[in-house]
């Protein structure tokens, strides 16, 4: 095929792995340089006359749409969570998005035990201290911290990362106590050892809340000044969903009047988190930089999924992670307009 003739992709940040090869063969595939996303008016530019994009948590929205043009085909989200994606007005103009659900479920729920572990046993902190040389000097009941195994976990979302948390507390023999809108199977229930409790009973009886719901207007601040009322006094809050499920104010509130003792934190709001945020730099507070997925194997399952989305959307297939079925539902001729 001509290069002119050959679909092309454009990929909004590098992304690891060989699958970008393979999309290689069958496409013009440009790659934004980063390390920081394109700022908006140029990637407005850059998606003009492309026929698929790999956003990485780009906001993907109408304008977006219309600076890519009608011969946009498919869009691929490089990450599970997808609400930097308008999914309603991709579907409305018969373009399907997918994201990358799966490959990441058992590195994001890592990264939440280790952040539990860390916050309980005040890791950083500890570590702080022995680079401050404060080991020789310090006293003895420095830096006590609160056990995990045989505490009770709550965990907010029991989607396939929550599930991949809970697999992990068995070993930690913990009651693990779950919320989120529909109740799992009982048969799956029972091999993770979970119980499904009303979200005011999981707050008012956990040692550490997790939260692994999706960020959607209902769970909006769904961790707010009420809910941390009700919390357990002295409980740990973990959080690697999104930031925006948790108001940041409220737990800055709940963590000076010592409701809570610790929160540890990979997402917040807004992202990147400034330096002189005041959640950072608190010794019961743990941020890192949203790297919940990030380990080598699993961000290369990840560019090849979206791979494989956008290979399916370039020859006219259902892609494998659609987010939407309902695309691929509307009737022939309906795509190609905002209405
Ligand atoms: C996801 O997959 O949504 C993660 O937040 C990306 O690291």
């Amino acid at each position: 095929m001509p290069a002119t003739d050959r679909p092309r992709i454009l990929v909004c940040r590098p992304v690891p792995g060989e699958a970008l090869d393979r999309l290689r063969t069958i496409a013009e595939v440009e790659v934004w340089p980063g390390p920081r996303p394109a700022p908006r008016p140029e990637l407005l530019r850059l998606v003009a006359g492309r026929s698929g994009l790999l956003v990485v948590g780009d906001r993907v929205d109408e304008e977006l749409l219309d600076a890519a043009g009608p011969g946009l085909r498919g869009i691929a989200q490089f990450g599970v969570g997808y609400d930097n994606v308008d999914v309603a007005a991709c579907t409305r103009r018969g373009i399907p998005a997918g994201n990358t659900p799966d490959v990441l479920s058992g590195t994001t729920a890592e990264i939440a035990w280790a952040l539990m572990l860390a916050a309980a046993r005040r890791i950083t902190e500890a570590e702080r201290y022995l680079r401050a040389g404060r080991w020789a000097t310090g006293g003895f009941g420095d830096l006590m911290g609160v056990d995990v195994g045989g505490a009770t976990l709550g965990i907010v979302g029991m989607g396939r990362i929550g599930q991949e948390v809970a697999r992990r507390a068995l070993g930690f023999r913990m009651t693990v106590l779950y919320h989120q809108r529909r109740r799992l199977d009982p048969a799956l229930e029972r091999e993770l050892n979970a119980t499904f409790v009303p979200f005011p009973d999981l707050l008012a009886r956990s040692d550490f809340v997790t939260i692994h719901a999706p960020a959607t207007p209902e769970t909006r601040r769904l961790m707010d000044a009420q809910a941390f009322a009700q919390t357990k006094p002295g409980a740990i809050l973990v959080n690697t969903s999104r930031g925006t499920l948790v108001d940041q104010e409220a737990l800055l509130a709940a963590l000076d009047a010592g409701r809570i003792r610790a929160a540890a934190l990979d997402v917040t709001d807004p992202e990147p988190l400034p330096a002189d945020h005041p959640l950072v730099g608190r010794d019961d507070v743990i941020v890192i930089p949203h790297i919940g997925s990030a380990t080598h194997a699993t961000r290369a399952r990840m560019t090849e999924l979206c791979v494989r989305n956008l290979e399916a959307a370039l020859r006219g297939e259902r892609m494998p992670t659609v987010i939407d079925p309902g695309v691929y539902d509307r009737p022939a001729g309906a795509g190609g307009s905002a209405g």
